[in-house]
This record gives C-alpha cells, structure tokens and sequence, in this order.
C-alpha cells in the first residue's frame, strides 16, 4: 500500500472550491482524457499527483488501468474526489491519499505519473519539483510522465491594470506576481524563450537565472513581463494556455518609458515552484 512519511516541504495547496473550478476547462481535460486513452492499458500502475477534483485519476481508472493512487496535499479536495469516484462507480478502483507528492512511498513503482501542477512560468505551481522527483522515486525506469515538457517563454509587458493594484485609497503594497488576462496587457517586445523543462527527465533544474535582451517594437512604458508556456503533454498532444491558463505579470521594481528600438536587458531569478525567491531586476 502507498503510505506517509513525515517530512512536509513547500507545497501550493489549492482550495477545493478552486480545483472543482478547473472542471470548467473542457479542452485541457479532453487533451488529458485522449493522452491517457493512449497510454494506459489493463497492466498500467498509475499515481496521479496533484488530483484535485480526481478528474485525471478517474479517466485513468476508467480507461482500464490496474491501479491508480491519487494524491493531493488538500484533505478536503481529496474527500471531495472520493465523492467524485463514488459517484461515478470507480471509488474501488483507486486509492486516495493526502499528502505532500515528497512523502509518498511506493511499494511498487508506477508505469505511468499524472502530475497536472502546470503554473504560467512554472513559478508558482510545484510541476518541476514534482516530476523530478516522481521519476526519480516513483515511475519504473521505462515509465511514462503526462505531460511530458513545457517551454516559458516571456515578453516585455505594458500593465496598467496590474501596476496600479498595490496603491488603494492611498495605501501602498509590494507588487507581486499576478495572473493577467489578455486585455489587462499589450506586448512591448517579441517573446523570448526562458526556460525548457523536460518532465520525463529525474535531473530538472533547480534555479532559473538569466539576463535577457529584449528588443521594444512599441512606444509606451514597460511595467515588467508577462510569462506564459506551451506543453507537450503526449506525442502530438500539445497543451496552450487558451487550453485554462493565464499569463502571469511580474512586476519590475520602475515603470520604464520606452520606443522602439530601445533594448532593455532583464535579469530573471527563480527557483521553479517557489514563488518567493522570485528576482527580477532591469540591469544598464
Ligand atoms: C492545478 S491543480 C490540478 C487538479 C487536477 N489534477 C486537475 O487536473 O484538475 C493542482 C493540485 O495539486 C495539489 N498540490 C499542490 N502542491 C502539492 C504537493 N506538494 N503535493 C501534493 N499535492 C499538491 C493542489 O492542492 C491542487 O489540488
């Protein structure tokens, strides 16, 4: 049976309201639903990290696999995909267990790992964490990992909407990351590739650190950067952010007037998953 260490390390548990909401992403699941028709088959041992609602588990228990573990950090999310499975019949077919993805103890390595913790720049959300360490731990050597990669790419980001926020009724607060739709932001340079994470691989990276040099192709000012990803999730299965993600804004310490032509060179910091080591700084 999968049981419990003791050791809790930084997690991003969701509340259950917000997991129940990503049920709302017809097109994410549906892409989820097809990769793992494909791999799954009557042999397959599976542990689905992250399982929120269980929507990932249940697909995977209903397309035949032998065995599926569900794991989340949230107790009431997991009760709540308990409720799910029951509903559905398949309560019986996989085993829920609460817990942070580092404290899980296989008694038999897994043929395949769900992990769905993607996050705009993988900043936020503990996908490259996880997957390391599940390949590292969990997954057979020949194992599979859906999804499979994602690249971050980031832009130059005029954002009133989100640099105005942390000044309300003249108080003021330290701008943080935020998600941002795509009205709220315009685009001041061509996107520029940050990071490429390779999910199946046990050695991910574990520190972000870059200077890049962007290009202005607009008039206007800068407030900081936008990130978004696209994802290989199995084969020619690709996840896009229209598919239920936002970009996210980082706020850049000064708004900077600029023209085209102008470069602007940006130094980027960040432990993947681990929000508060965020740096970012606009060097001369
Ligand atoms: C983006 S949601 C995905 C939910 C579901 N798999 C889906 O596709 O709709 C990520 C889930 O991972 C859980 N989570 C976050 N950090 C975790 C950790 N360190 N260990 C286990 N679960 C974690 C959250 O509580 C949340 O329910």
């Amino acid at each position: 049976m999968a049981k419990l260490m003791s050791d809790r390390e930084y997690a991003t548990p969701f509340p259950m309201l917000h997991a129940a909401s990503l049920l709302s992403h017809r097109t994410r699941i549906g892409k989820f639903s097809e990769a793992i028709r494909r791999v799954v088959d009557a042999d397959s041992s599976i542990v689905d990290i992250g399982t929120g609602t269980g929507v990932l588990a249940m697909l995977a228990a209903r397309a035949g696999a032998r065995r599926v573990i569900a794991l989340d950090i949230n107790p009431e999310s997991i009760e709540y995909a308990r409720r799910s499975a029951r509903l559905n019949g398949l309560d019986r077919r996989i085993e829920f267990v609460v817990g942070h993805y580092r404290d899980l103890v296989l008694d038999e390595l897994a043929d395949i790992v769900i992990c769905e913790m993607l996050s705009s720049m993988m900043l936020v959300e503990q996908q490259v964490p996880a997957c390391g360490f599940a390949v590292r731990n969990l997954l057979k050597r020949n194992g599979t990992v859906l999804p499979q990669s994602a690249t971050v790419f980031v832009v130059l980001a005029e954002c009133r909407t989100l640099w105005n926020r942390f000044s309300v009724e003249g108080l003021r607060f330290p701008r943080l990351p935020q998600t941002v739709s795509p009205n709220e932001a315009r685009d001041m340079s061509d996107a520029v590739e940050l990071a490429h994470f390779d999910f199946t691989s046990p050695e991910s990276p574990e520190r972000i650190d870059r200077r890049i040099e962007f290009v202005v192709n607009e008039d206007g000012t800068v407030h900081g950067l936008a990130g978004f990803f696209q994802s290989t999730l199995y084969g020619d299965i690709r996840l896009e952010m229209a598919d239920g993600w936002r970009d996210v804004f980082l706020p850049l310490p000064h708004a900077t007037n600029v023209s085209p032509g102008d470069t602007l060179a940006v130094r980027i910091e960040f432990v993947p998953g681990r929000v508060d080591t965020l740096r970012l700084e606009l060097e001369s």
